[in-house]
C-alpha cells in the first residue's frame, strides 16, 4: 500500500502581538506531528478546541506553510514556500464545516463547479458543463440545481455542493474539517454515507477532523488524537477505541454520552440496509 499523505515532524508557531511594550508571544499550535495515510483510507483527527486541528488542516491543504517539518503528497514533497503550482493545488482539496461561508452567494452552483476546471484545465465550456452536471448527480443532487444560488439550498445540500466542488479536479486527498458538525443528525448520516460511497467509488483518501467520537468511529480507519498541538494517540480505530492509552483520550472517551453508541449502531444498520 502506498501512502498518499505523509507528514514528518510538522510544526506551526504563531507569533501573537501582546500590545505596544510587551514582547510578542509564540503560540506553538502544532508541535511536531508525524503520520501517514494510505490510499483509499480515512484518518480521523480528534481533539478539543484549540488543540491545532485546523492549523494542521491548513498545512495539509497547502493554505499555510509549516514552521518546520516536511509534507509529502503522492510521494512528492510539498514546499509551499517555493510557491504552489496548479499541479500541487489539484492534489488536495478541503471541505469546511460551514459551506455557506466558502460559497459566494452571487455565484450559481454551475459556476462554482466549473470554475476550477476553467482555471486549471483546457476543457471547453461544454465539456466543463457536462462534468459539472455529472458531479451534481454523483453527490446526490441533480441537473436542476445547476442554475441555482447557494441560498436556495439546505445545509446538507450545500455541503454536497462543497464536496462536489472539492472533487472537480480529481484530488488524491480530501481534508474535511468538521464537515458534518453543523448538520442535523439525520443529515449528518446522509453526508457520511455519501462520503463513504465516494471513497469506495473514487478511491479517495480522507483526513477527517471531528470532535464527535461517534462520527469518528463510523468513518475512521486510523485515529489520531491531538492534545495541545501534540499527538497523544495514533493507531487503528479499533486499537484506539478498545484501549485508549493516554489519560486525555480516556477522559475524552469517558465524556462521550452513552447515546452516541446507539446512534452509531443505528447509522451502521441504516447504511447496511441501504447497501443491501
Ligand atoms: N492565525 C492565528 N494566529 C495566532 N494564533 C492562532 C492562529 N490560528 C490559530 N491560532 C492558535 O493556534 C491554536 C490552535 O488553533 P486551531 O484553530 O488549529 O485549533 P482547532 O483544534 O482547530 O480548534 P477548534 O476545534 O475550536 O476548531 C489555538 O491556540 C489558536 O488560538
Ligand atoms: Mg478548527
Amino acid at each position: 500500500m502506498s501512502a498518499v499523505l505523509e507528514a514528518r515532524g510538522l510544526k506551526r508557531d504563531y507569533h501573537v502581538a501582546r500590545g505596544l511594550f510587551a514582547p510578542a508571544k509564540t503560540v506553538q499550535a502544532v508541535k511536531g506531528v508525524s503520520f501517514q495515510v494510505e490510499r483509499g483510507k480515512t484518518l480521523a483527527i480528534v481533539g478539543e478546541s484549540g488543540c491545532g486541528k485546523s492549523t494542521l488542516a491548513r498545512i495539509l491543504t497547502l493554505i499555510d506553510a509549516p514552521t518546520a517539518g516536511e509534507l509529502f503528497i503522492d510521494g512528492q514533497k510539498m514546499d509551499v514556500t517555493k510557491g504552489v503550482t496548479a499541479d500541487m493545488r489539484r492534489k488536495v482539496q478541503i471541505v469546511f464545516q460551514n459551506p455557506y461561508g466558502s460559497l459566494n452567494p452571487r455565484q450559481k452552483i454551475g459556476d462554482v463547479l466549473t470554475e476550477p476546471l476553467a482555471l486549471n484545465t483546457p476543457l471547453s465550456a461544454a465539456e466543463r458543463r457536462e462534468k459539472a452536471l455529472a458531479m451534481l448527480v454523483k453527490v446526490g443532487l441533480g441537473p436542476e440545481h445547476f442554475n441555482r444560488y447557494p441560498h436556495m439550498f439546505s445545509g446538507g445540500q450545500r455541503q454536497r455542493v462543497a464536496i462536489a466542488r472539492a472533487l472537480m479536479l480529481n484530488p488524491s486527498l480530501l481534508v474535511l474539517d468538521e464537515p458534518v458538525s453543523a448538520l442535523d443528525l439525520s443529515v449528518q448520516a446522509q453526508i457520511l454515507n455519501l462520503l463513504a460511497d465516494l471513497q469506495d467509488e473514487l478511491g479517495l483518501t480522507y483526513v477527517f477532523i471531528s470532535h464527535d467520537l461517534s462520527v469518528v468511529r463510523y468513518i475512521a480507519d486510523k485515529v489520531m488524537v491531538m492534545y495541545y498541538g501534540e499527538v497523544v494517540e495514533y493507531g487503528s480505530r479499533d486499537e484506539v477505541f478498545a484501549a485508549p492509552s493516554h489519560d486525555y483520550t480516556r477522559k475524552l472517551f469517558a465524556s462521550t454520552p452513552r447515546a452516541d453508541v446507539e446512534s452509531i449502531r443505528a447509522r451502521m444498520a441504516a447504511r447496511n440496509a441501504s447497501a443491501a
